[in-house]
């Protein structure tokens, strides 16, 4: 018989938890679900509660018998649990929203991964992350970390260089995303689609793709010229690549490229809607706004279809096929974070990618890519720098080392700006980064 299994799941009233649950509810046969732990800090103590009721709702309309624990306890959610998985935002989407629109008025992207919100999204959260690992060492040693907190990409990288726990996995819907939405240009089932991962969470190429294991890379790359076409995530408006520019690429991007090919004209389009409609982080409070009130209705018992507006889409599918293939050890082929180990030749061993990788009992074994094309090889490398640095930066709270990481992200243009902006940002976010003061 299948041992049954105890998830915690740490940021437990996030907006997102109802996709998770249907995931868990779809593979219920595969992923003996016994316990569900959702932990939540005391500022979230309402959207725990109503997240949580209704997920005890979902199950019982699915008929399965998952007992659902909900708490500000985090340490009695980790002992003795299977896996843990984390989607805490530190600072709330207030944070957020300052993330946003700090940065506009330097003239620099605002957005919450890439650039200054990415850096001070990770300088708030690795210390939290590097705590709960902490945790989990002592009351659950054997979970495996499965984290989808921003940015996916630097909080495995801070896992990996600054703790000893090795069973951590950073996941992202974007791959999932690229694929569903290729196979749909394509007109086939997203299960022939198989695309070769390689970069960095937000900085991924696909380096090829396949439909039943022909090459449909060119006929791919004409799509992305459309604008309608280039990007995969509700979150990012993109804007049509220049066919010469995509076909001289030779890769796939991620929607998160429009940030770094498109810098002028995403620039300009944040400081629009920073005035008119809002930041994202603004949009989103109120989509969540509209999400919760649907959530509190008792009759609901389903994950709602207006969650489907959120950048999130698809994240269930993402962690509970990941979770499921660690559990029964699938050996399938799954984009995740994880660490290079030679996967990439560009990127140095030690180092956290986003890659393709067989998923084994024993975690996520990297499929061989090689070099990076020269074409995309040294913006991968200087935002493993940017990350890097980053990481370092929160562990010390060295204030120099964060305006050293600004100032080599591609997308700050000078030392000055920067650290006029990270002057800034360390004052707005002063309560949560205790380790600067
Ligand atoms: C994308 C990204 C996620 C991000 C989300 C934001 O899917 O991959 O990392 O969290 O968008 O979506 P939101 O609806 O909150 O703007």
């Amino acid at each position: 018989m299948q041992k049954s299994i105890k998830i915690t799941t740490i940021g437990g009233g996030s907006s997102y938890t109802p996709e998770l649950l249907e995931g868990f509810i779809k593979r219920y046969d595969e992923l003996p679900l016994r316990e569900l732990w959702l932990v939540d800090v005391e500022e979230g103590k309402e959207k725990l509660e109503i997240v949580g009721n209704l997920a005890k709702r979902m199950f019982q309309k699915a008929g399965l018998p998952v007992e659902v624990h909900l708490t500000l306890d985090r340490r009695k959610a980790l002992a003795g649990a299977d896996f843990v998985t984390t989607q805490f935002r530190v600072g709330l989407l207030d944070a957020r929203a300052k993330d946003e629109r700090i940065p506009l008025k330097y003239g620099v992207l605002g957005q919450e991964t890439n650039g200054p919100g990415g850096l001070f999204k990770g300088l708030r959260t690795i210390p939290v992350i590097l705590d709960i690992v902490k945790d989990m060492k002592e009351l659950c040693p054997d979970a495996w970390l499965v984290n989808f907190t921003n940015p996916a990409g630097m909080v495995t990288e801070a896992v990996l260089r600054y703790s000893d726990h090795r069973k951590v996995v950073g996941l992202c819907n974007v791959p999932i995303g690229m694929e569903m939405g290729i196979a749909k240009l394509l007109n086939v089932e997203h299960s022939r689609v198989r695309i070769d991962f390689a970069g960095l969470n937000h900085m991924v190429y696909g380096l090829d793709v396949y439909v039943d294991g022909v090459s449909e890379k060119e006929r791919v790359i004409e799509f992305l010229t459309n604008p309608e076409n280039s990007s995969f995530v509700k979150n990012v408006q993109g804007q049509g690549w220049e066919p010469e520019f995509i076909r001289a690429l030779g890769v796939l991007p991620c929607p998160y490229h429009n940030y770094y090919y498109k810098t002028r004209e995403m620039v300009e389009k944040d400081i629009k809607n920073a005035e008119t409609v809002g930041t994202r982080a603004e949009v989103v409070k109120k989509l969540e706004d509209d999400l919760f009130e649907l959530y509190k209705d008792p009759n609901l018992s389903i994950k709602p279809p207006q969650l489907e507006k959120r950048g999130g889409a698809y994240y269930s599918d993402a962690a509970v096929r990941l979770i499921s293939s660690i559990y029964n050890d699938k050996c399938d082929i799954q984009p995740v974070n994880t660490m290079n180990n030679g996967s990439i030749a560009s990127i140095p061993d030690d180092s956290a990618v986003e890659v393709s990788c067989m998923i084994t009992k024993e975690g996520p074994k990297p499929l061989v890519m090689g070099d990076l094309p020269v074409s995309v090889r040294g913006l991968v490398q200087q935002i493993k720098s940017f990350e890097r640095v980053a990481c370092e930066a929160a562990v010390t709270g060295d204030y120099n080392l964060a305006v050293l990481a600004l100032t080599i992200n591609p997308l700050v243009a000078s030392d000055t700006i920067a650290k006029k902006i990270v002057d800034e940002m360390l004052e707005a976010h002063k309560e949560y980064l205790p380790q600067f003061f």
